[in-house]
């Protein structure tokens, strides 16, 4: 360990499905790792094809583990990035650098009752939340949509008593939002982790239901809306152009010739990756900035250009 640097050994990789793979992460040096809470996610630097990927993934072990991280990863369809590294190239025994765990998702204390509904890879959260003291004592609910043959890759992945319902897209067993939003006693706070879809479909129901803006959190990371037309990026202080291809995020290119920024989140969530914006106009999609600060900033790990080229102070 180093800083907020964390250097890890995979200590084993699982196939769990064509498209998911677990992996055990264990501190290189055999020392405890840092504690972790549930929400928490961890960001691996992981090899590329000519570059490192930095990618943010769930930690779906019980809150407060040390000895090991575990990760499940979806293998994005025509990925030539982390989650195609992760599910080709590593092994048990190879060395990953990672940040140490940030929590961006964490279940709020408090909460009369924890309503929590996931879309897909996005029931990793959950995994960790159903293991908290806390949010089990409170009283929870997981709904989980996902297509149905991945009810047996999630199921050994849920404690026994935990009330865990899942929906998948046929008659009978879809979701219905409204209905299930409206039999939540008061003071109940849901948490929302999937595509952005679906995102926007529960936050937009739990709206028109009346539920309290503060009573509902949604998780963004990794939300993969990186892509559009290329354009130019100008890095006014390191003095180096370079150009953003269709398929990365603006924040990808910058990593790509060596520039250092921080980052957190990936999803225009967090906060870390502002950056003034000098000239340009750009195409906001975080869900960090106010429209004044649109003005002025961009989040480079999900905003890109409107026209040909922006001009970043970094
Ligand atoms: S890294 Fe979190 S908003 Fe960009």
């Amino acid at each position: 360990m180093n800083g907020s640097s964390l250097t890890l050994r995979v200590v084993s990789a699982t196939t769990l499905s064509p498209s998911l793979r677990h992996l055990q992460l264990a501190g290189a040096d055999g020392a405890p790792l840092p504690p972790t809470g549930a929400g928490a996610h961890v960001l691996l630097s992981l090899p590329g094809a000519g570059r490192v990927h930095r990618n943010a993934y769930s930690l779906v072990n019980a809150p407060g583990s040390r000895s090991r991280y575990d990760i499940i990863v979806r293998r994005v369809a025509a990925s030539r990035g982390g989650s195609a590294a992760v599910h080709e190239r590593l092994k048990v025994g190879d060395v990953l650098q990672a940040q140490w765990p940030a929590n961006l998702f964490a279940p709020v204390r408090g909460a009369r009752r924890h309503l929590m509904i996931a879309g897909g890879i996005g029931i990793t959260p959950f995994l960790s939340y159903l293991q908290d003291a806390g949010v089990r004592q409170a009283g929870c609910e997981l709904h989980v949509c996902c297509r149905e043959e991945e009810r047996a890759v999630f199921a050994p992945w849920l404690p026994a008593d935990a009330p865990v319902f899942f929906y998948w897209d046929a008659d009978g067993h879809r979701l219905d939002t409204a209905a299930l939003l409206a039999r939540q006693p008061a003071g109940t706070h849901l948490s929302v982790c999937g595509p952005s879809e679906l995102n926007a479909s529960v936050l937009a129901a739990a709206a028109a239901a009346g539920w309290p803006s503060a009573q509902v959190h949604t998780e963004h990371f990794g939300s993969g809306a990186s892509g559009g037309t290329a354009f130019e990026a100008v890095l006014h202080k390191s003095g180096v152009r370079v150009q953003v291809a269709e398929d990365e995020s603006l924040l990808d290119a910058i990593e790509r010739i060596g520039v250092a920024a921080p980052c957190l989140c990936r999803g225009g969530a967090c906060g870390v990756c502002i950056t003034p914006l000098l000239d340009g106009e750009a195409e906001h999609r975080d869900h960090f900035l106010s429209p004044a600060e649109q003005a002025q900033f961009i989040m480079p790990c999900v905003s890109r250009a409107r026209g040909a080229r922006l001009v970043l102070d970094l």
